[in-house]
């Protein structure tokens, strides 16, 4: 698969004698790489299985759309762990490039079934909350590619976030920063990529129903405070979206209207992509929203005085934290670019504003 390289297929050495007596009476086995891509990218699930949910729909659209790393709240079968597994199928289909590196990772790790030479889906990985560091970032005597490795080009989801160790969430600054992984040995080190999105998802509180309209939560304010607070810190800092999941309705999981297909919602996700990467054509490993540096930020996310007076009123009015700052203005730039808007309108902040759920005091 991996193109420049001529592979004879050969069944036995006196063949492989032949061949270097008489190569002109072999021919190289060729494979088309791109058609075995295209046949492998096929996913069992879609988006149209979700009903309901629509503001969940539409923050994850707006997350796929510019590389945003994302958090799912709500209470236990809403639907999160439905809608984070089917976030690869709104992904920009994977290239041969892609397809490839994710593979190699794949095969190392020996999960490479040998009925498929080539993984051509985006990786969806939902390690449990109680792996270990070595099993997250990798590890072994001889080291083996960990979660964020397997998941690279593809979503980690990490399903009841606060139920984390804290050290392995610390452990995952390396990959969520540089994209890859170092495991260091005392006779080696070895790096593994591992770019990923990160999906989350956690309930609202210990018990699961606070904010709930059908159920009653018994979990006082200060249990909600430290249940929360768990995943406070440098792994919140990385998550641009929140969006809270409400348990769905029964008329609308009985609903006859259309849902919208994966492959609608990915289309509009692959015209975001490509206003960015003619934005970003200049830039060194700069492809999304997403990935903006602050000096990038300021010359892209430029905003007039009246979404300026608007974005300092809601940081002030919610209590959001300084850090909300910019990650406001990187979704929202993302959201201009779903809109094929070449500015930030206020429209895209309010919109934007309303993705920073866990910065809200009203938690406490
Ligand atoms: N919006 C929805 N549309 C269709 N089925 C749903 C929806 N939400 C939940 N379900 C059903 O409930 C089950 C549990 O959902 P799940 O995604 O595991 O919830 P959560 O992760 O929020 O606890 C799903 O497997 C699905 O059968
Ligand atoms: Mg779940
Ligand atoms: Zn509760």
């Amino acid at each position: 698969m991996v193109e420049g390289i001529d592979v004879y297929a050969l069944r036995s050495l006196p063949q492989a004698v032949d061949l270097i007596n008489a190569p002109e009476s072999f021919a190289p086995l060729r494979l088309d790489a791109r058609a075995l891509l295209a046949e492998a990218a096929q996913y069992l699930v879609d988006l149209r299985d979700v009903r309901g949910q629509q503001a969940a729909k539409r923050a994850l659209e707006v997350a796929c759309a510019g590389g945003h790393n994302i958090i799912f709240i709500g209470p236990p079968g809403a639907g999160k762990t439905m809608l984070a597994k089917r976030i690869p199928t709104i992904l920009p289909p994977m290239s041969l490039e892609e397809a490839i590196e994710t593979t190699r990772i794949h095969s190392v790790a020996g999960l490479l079934e040998n009925s498929r030479g080539l993984v051509g889906t985006r990786p969806f990985r939902s390690p449990h909350h109680t792996i270990s560091d070595a099993g997250l970032i990798g590890g072994g005597a001889v080291p083996r590619p960990g979660e964020v490795s397997l998941g690279h080009h593809g979503v980690l989801f990490l399903d009841e976030l606060p139920e984390f160790e804290r050290n392995v969430l610390e452990v995952m600054r390396q990959p969520l920063e540089e994209g890859s992984v170092t495991i260091a040995r005392a006779a080696t080190s070895v790096t593994f990529p591992a770019r990923f999105m990160l999906a989350a998802a956690m309930n609202p509180c210990p018990c699961g129903f606070f904010g709930d309209s059908t159920r009653e939560c018994h979990c006082s304010p200060p249990q909600i405070q430290r249940y929360v607070s768990r995943i406070s810190g440098p792994l919140l800092d990385r998550i641009d979206i929140h969006i809270e999941v409400p348990a769905v309705k029964y008329r609308e999981l009985r609903g006859e209207h259309a849902i919208e297909e994966s492959a609608t919602v990915r289309e509009r996700v692959l015209r975001a992509r490509t206003r960015q990467l003619e934005r970003f054509a200049e830039e060194k490993k700069i492809y999304a929203n997403a990935q903006m540096p602050p000096k990038l930020l300021r010359k892209h996310c430029q905003i007039s005085e009246e979404s300026e007076k608007l974005l300092e009123n809601a940081i002030t009015r919610l209590g959001l934290s300084a850090r909300a700052h910019d990650r406001i203005l990187k979704v929202a730039r993302t959201i201009a670019d779903l809109d094929s808007a070449a500015h930030v309108q206020p429209h895209h902040l309010s919109e934007a504003i309303q993705y920073r759920t866990l910065d809200r005091t009203y938690w406490a």
